[in-house]
């Protein structure tokens, strides 16, 4: 049912835990089954993001879309940041199975919650971003 990759990331998560004094924080829950994923990023003075962090409660596809999507946004600028979408997540992973389509869109909307948290906090707008529900 899983790929080897999201066995893997779900086996062996990367970027699990927090991060002090963050430049940004998301939290976002799943409306369908209560789950939760934070992410917290570590922006620099050039808006790359030197570090992302997540903690997660909620399924093994969750965790790996999680993990998977702190991967790809390490090293990115804010904007390219925006790119990593659940869809990009899922590519990363070499697929979801459809029922667990929607977990992956956690990771997306926990990055662009964290994004607003450092745009708001330093008073700049990014290109698409719009405020978390
Ligand atoms: Fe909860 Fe999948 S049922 S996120
Ligand atoms: Fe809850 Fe996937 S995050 S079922």
């Amino acid at each position: 049912m899983y790929t080897e990759k999201v066995m893997d990331h779900f086996q062996h998560p990367r970027n699990v835990g927090e991060i002090e004094n963050a430049s940004g924080v998301g939290t976002v829950g799943n409306a369908k089954c209560g789950d939760i994923m934070r992410i917290y990023l570590d922006i620099d003075e050039n808006q790359i993001i030197r570090d992302c962090k997540f903690k997660t409660f909620g399924c093994g596809a969750a965790i790996a879309t999680s993990s998977m999507a702190t991967e790809l946004v390490k090293g990115k600028n804010i904007r390219e940041a925006m790119e990593v979408t659940n869809k990009a997540v899922m590519e990363a992973l070499d697929g979801l199975p459809p029922v667990k389509v929607h977990c992956s869109l956690l990771a997306e909307e926990a990055i662009h919650a964290a994004l607003w948290d450092y745009a708001e906090k330093h008073d700049i707008k990014i290109e698409g971003l719009v405020r978390p529900k």
